[in-house]
């Protein structure tokens, strides 16, 4: 994947990567975002009537695949679907992901892609008729979940500038914490320390972009040394899916628990941070730690459909 694509200049069209938005687009994003907060407040509005969205998904989602379905439905839009391309769509004949993505073409006015393949979405760009955004190709990069950790942030802590952020789990294979180091590098004083056993550890692509844009980085294996002084701790899934054998999952899965955030691990960090996680989860957040008011996973779920309308709304203007 190239590491630093030029933003594109005029309206959004195809969504494929963190690299299309510079630091004036997200801004732009995040006014109307919030802009879309109201419009949701208000019970949604009519600006897509008459615009269809596939939602074309050869991998599971739940967030995803339903807050990009909410977002058009609530600005008054329409929505195709196939929740399970691998398995219900053509595929399972043989057609290839080029000739679907020609055919939902016609049938759509924005497509929103999910597949296991890195480079899948930038695949579908190349031969689409319409808009594609890219909403996670394999452990590549999911730029829109990104966006709507940013907005979060933003949300939560008043700033974007002047940050210490600690990434921590399956850095190796985390596609949203690719995106994300991408869209934080856009940003004055943010500092990034990636928390993984080595195994997992953040690839060079990222941490050799973030080097060559002047953004400190440190890697460490310990989470209770890291904690103390984050803004943002964004904790991942040890993705079970992208380990292609058992040694190595087995492996990785040993040393899990070192990684858990914990009552313990909250009581480390600062009184004004805030923890983030792109879910699903399944045992790295500790559920005794959702009733503290650092814990923001949930409300930057609920974000994305806010962001989606968003960026619906200038993929389709
Ligand atoms: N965060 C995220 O991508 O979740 P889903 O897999 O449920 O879409």
């Amino acid at each position: 994947m190239a590491p630093s694509a030029p933003p594109a200049a005029g309206p959004l069209r195809h969504v494929l990567s963190a690299q299309e938005f510079d630091r004036a687009r997200l801004e732009t994003l995040f006014a109307d975002a919030r802009a879309m907060e109201a419009v949701l407040a208000a019970g949604g509005d009519e600006r897509l009537r008459g615009r269809v969205m596939a939602t074309l998904f050869y991998e599971p989602s739940t967030r995803t695949r339903l807050s990009f379905e909410s977002a058009m439905l609530r600005l008054g839009g329409s929505v195709i679907s196939t929740e399970n391309a691998r398995d219900f769509s053509s595929a399972i004949k043989g057609e290839t992901l080029e000739d679907t993505v020609r055919m939902v073409s016609g049938y759509a006015d924005c497509i929103v892609l999910r597949h296991p393949e890195e480079g899948a979405a930038a695949r579908a760009g190349r031969v689409a008729g319409v808009p594609v955004i890219n909403a996670g190709d394999g452990p590549g990069q999911h730029p829109t979940q990104s966006l709507l950790d940013l907005y979060t942030i933003s949300r939560e802590l008043g700033r974007l500038d002047d940050l210490q952020v600690v990434l921590v789990g399956d850095l190796a294979h985390g596609r949203t914490v690719r995106s994300l180091a991408y869209l934080l590098a856009k940003f004055r004083d943010v500092r990034l320390t990636f928390v993984a056993p080595a195994m997992t550890r953040m690839r060079p692509d990222i941490t050799g972009y973030l080097t060559a844009q002047g953004v400190p980085v440190r890697e460490t294996e310990d989470l209770l040394e890291a904690v103390p002084s984050a803004d943002v701790v964004y904790q991942t899934r040890v993705q079970r899916e992208r380990f292609h054998d058992d040694q190595s999952w087995a492996a990785a899965a040993a040393v899990r628990e070192r990684y858990a955030i914990t009552p313990a691990v909250m009581a480390r960090m600062p009184a004004r941070s805030v923890l983030l996680h792109p879910l699903p989860r399944v045992d790295e957040i500790d559920p005794a730690v959702d009733l503290d008011p650092r814990a923001a996973y949930f409300r930057q779920a609920r974000n994305g459909v806010a962001v989606r309308m968003a960026l619906l709304a200038q993929v389709l203007a």
